[in-house]
């Protein structure tokens, strides 16, 4: 028999009926809750409250699970690569050889960015952050695709996805190239997705660039671990934005900003700002440990904690494995890598830690790796939006093929009551 939820409000009993996941997660769906009561549900930061129904990722925070499409992490990051995962996750299942291949022509088809882009990009500082700037610049990328994407037809979905997966990956790379003062370069159609990235952000007119197959393998594992992780605040941004059906190319550009903030991707760089202050100022990691448990102090210790992950991040397991890896086979001595294992391990030892769950998250090692592959602190959050670009096409794309209602909260008003207009002279 289905479960029901029962309501006690003002001596009247209200039944809600109880929904349940593939996985045995439960909901009670409350969405006749104000026609019948009145009354709505109070839930800042939405901690209890489920927005939609996904077949996409699914994670248990408590027992550390993240699997995308019914795979778990773990397979995948060993076994497949990040175009694959990307492929999953936008259309649904793995790809057979062909649909592989055709998406990666697909890729290749659309790499080219309009050159008017270049007068955009000029506009910006030297100095601008490239979070800013990629937001912008993929926002942009609306003006030379004007036409907004029908979810439900397929190729002009398979354009747009394509599009969107090569034009961002080109842009991105150009925050840092004109950061730098470097010419802007072009994707290479002999190269694969990930090897690219490395060409377009590193490679000179001077001379050769040769590809390390350690880092290219690094990025890729990276990347998948980053590809999706269901209603984060980026992602909710993204269907969100979506939901007012609002282009895919707009709703991604939100979806940047969202993951900008130091609480969300944009952790991974205050990972780095913190370990370089910590080293600055005498490599002190027992009074950095002291700092963050002081409730007086706004202190906290970047890379750890997760809002979901209340036991361990299961990606963070995997990426440090990867960051070891990485460490050893580059031969890579760096004071700061020295911080942040002492870091580790006092906070893992410390019981402030373990009694609030706080263990180092993705970001903590995610930013260690970059710094290893020579990719500047403030281009971090820029690799981490690279990554989630499959997720966030994949959500939009099933936000609107559920046709889902546009999103909108309610709230309850605190402010005035019942004030009277005052003319200006008698304030
Ligand atoms: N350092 C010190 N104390 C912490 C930290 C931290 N990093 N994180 C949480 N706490 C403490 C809080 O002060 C609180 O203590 P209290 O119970 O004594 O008041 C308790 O742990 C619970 O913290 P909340 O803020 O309620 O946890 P929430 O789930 O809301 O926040 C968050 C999660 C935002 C990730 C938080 O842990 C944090 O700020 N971490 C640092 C930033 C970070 O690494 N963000 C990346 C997240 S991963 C990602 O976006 C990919």
């Amino acid at each position: 028999m289905s479960e029901i939820a029962k309501l006690e409000l003002n001596g009247k009993t209200y039944e809600f009926p109880v929904t349940e996941g593939t996985e045995k997660e439960k909901a009670i769906d409350i969405s006749k809750l104000r026609d019948l009561t009145g009354y709505i549900t109070m839930d800042q930061g939405y901690k209890n409250t489920g927005s939609c129904y996904s077949n996409i990722t699914f994670l248990d925070g408590e027992l550390g699970i993240l699997k995308y499409r019914g795979y778990t992490i773990e397979e995948l990051a060993e076994k497949s690569n990040f175009l694959e995962v990307s492929y999953l996750l936008i259309f649904g299942k793995l790809p057979s050889k062909t649909e592989l291949e055709k998406f990666e022509n697909g890729i290749r088809k659309y790499s080219l960015v309009h050159e008017e882009m270049k007068n955009i990009i000029d506009g910006f500082p030297k100095t601008a952050h490239p979070m800013g700037v990629l937001a912008s610049l993929t926002s942009a990328l609306t003006a030379f695709n004007p036409k907004s994407v029908n979810a439900n037809n397929e190729s002009e979905m398979f354009e747009a996805v394509c599009k969107t997966m090569s034009k961002f990956l080109v842009i991105a790379t150009w925050t840092y190239r004109k950061n730098k003062g470097y010419p802007l370069n072009y994707y290479d159609n002999t190269k694969n997705y990930v090897e690219n990235f490395m060409q377009l952000m590193f490679s000179l007119p001077t001379g050769p660039y040769k590809i390390d197959p350690v880092v290219v393998s690094a990025l890729d594992k990276l990347f998948i671990l980053h590809a999706d992780h269901e209603q984060n605040c980026s992602t909710s941004t993204v269907r969100i934005v979506g939901s007012s059906h609002a282009g895919l190319f707009a709703s991604i550009s939100a979806g940047v900003s969202a993951l900008w903030g130091p609480l969300h991707g944009g952790a991974n760089q205050a990972v780095l700002e913190m370990l370089e202050e910590i080293k600055d100022n005498g490599g002190d990691v027992a009074k950095y440990i002291l700092k963050a448990k002081d409730k007086d102090d706004p202190f906290r210790l970047m890379g750890f904690g997760h809002r979901v992950y209340k036991n361990f991040d299961p990606r963070a397991k995997i990426i440090k494995k990867a960051a070891d890896d990485v460490l050893d086979t580059l031969g890579i001595d760096d004071p700061i890598l020295e911080i942040a294992k002492q870091l580790e391990k006092a906070a893992l030892e410390d019981d402030y830690f373990k009694s609030r769950n706080l263990y180092p998250n993705v970001d903590f090692y995610s930013g260690i790796i970059y710094r290893a592959l020579g990719i500047p602190t403030d281009m971090f959050t820029v690799m981490f939006a690279i990554g989630r670009l499959p997720g966030w096409i994949a959500q939009w794309k099933e936000m609107r093929l559920n046709k889902e209602p546009i999103g909108r909260p309610r709230q309850i008003y605190t402010g005035n009551v019942g004030l009277q207009y005052v003319d200006i002279n008698q304030r």
